[in-house]
């Protein structure tokens, strides 16, 4: 017990994570004890936990909400895209017991997309939301070119900001009466206040693919409003399994097997 390898994740509220059930099948699959657990902090805590959790011999983290901003603080290296993002989802250690921060989120969608055939390149992509959520997901969409790549956001003051933030991708925002949309994404917390709606109609289509960041019963409302346009429709379970692929990678070199990972447990 005491060998094993210590991995874990972090957040507030953090008692529904599936990580840990993910990561376990990845260390059975490719072969390495893993111990992997849960982390309830709050953010006043959380500095203090990352040292604390990488001094004891851990050995990888994830970092999820709220901490996807302030855990970046505590890393000494930052990758690229965390530079780009300010925010990450995965700290690892160097043999300089430096602390790295990643992030996979938007590597995780592209290669859930591109194992599910949902094109983006040269399509016309609408993401709604602007917040941390849509953040991490818009330089790997615009990397893969999308013909448009649009977002829109309850609250308009947002859009300005994001296009500030993106100035170096070609992000737009939405507009009525543009071409149909090829890919909705919904990277808005809609759904934790009930019934979804968003006001935009003429541009989407039966052949329009939605798709949730977020997954199971939590997709629910956004399911039900798309499903008077389109049956194709996604929940984000598999971008899930696959930024923690890309983590598990990050910390091991070694990209495993995600196309039985079985996470029907936590959908009882
Ligand atoms: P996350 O890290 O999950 O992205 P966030 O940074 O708080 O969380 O962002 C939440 C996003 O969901 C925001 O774009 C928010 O819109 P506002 O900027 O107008 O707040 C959006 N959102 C949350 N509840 C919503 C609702 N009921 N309808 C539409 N958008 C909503």
């Amino acid at each position: 017990m005491g060998n094993k390898i210590k991995l874990g994740v972090v957040g507030d509220p953090i008692a529904h994570s599936m990580s840990p059930m993910i990561h376990s099948q990845f260390g059975d699959i490719a072969g390495l004890e893993i111990d992997y657990k849960s982390f309830h902090v709050v953010e006043s805590d959380l500095d203090k936990f990352i040292a604390g959790f990488f001094a004891d011999g851990g050995y990888g983290l994830n970092v999820t909400l709220p901490h996807k901003l302030n855990c970046v603080y505590c890393a000494d290296i930052l990758s690229s895209e965390v530079q780009l993002l300010g925010a990450a989802n995965t700290l690892s250690k160097n043999s300089n017991n430096q602390i790295i921060a990643s992030s996979t989120d938007g590597i995780g969608l592209i290669r859930d997309c591109s194992e599910k055939n949902i094109e983006i390149s040269n399509k016309n992509v609408l993401i709604l939301g602007a917040g941390g959520a849509s953040q991490s997901i818009i330089p790997s969409i615009a990397r893969m070119n999308p013909k448009k790549l649009m977002v829109d956001n309850r609250s308009p003051d947002k859009i300005e900001n994001l296009l500030e933030k993106f100035s170096s991708f070609k992000l737009q925002p939405f507009q009525d009466n543009n071409e149909p949309i090829d890919l909705l994404i919904n990277a808005t917390s809609a759904a934790l206040s009930g019934a979804f709606h968003w006001n935009i109609q003429n541009e989407l289509n039966e052949e329009t693919i939605f798709y949730d960041l977020s997954y199971g019963k939590e997709s629910a409302q956004f399911f039900s409003w798309a499903s008077q346009f389109s049956k194709n429709r996604f929940d984000g379970t598999g971008m899930l399994i696959a930024q923690a692929a890309y983590s598990f990678e990050l910390w091991f070199d070694t990209f495993p097997d995600i196309s039985n990972i079985d996470l029907s447990k936590a959908y009882d």
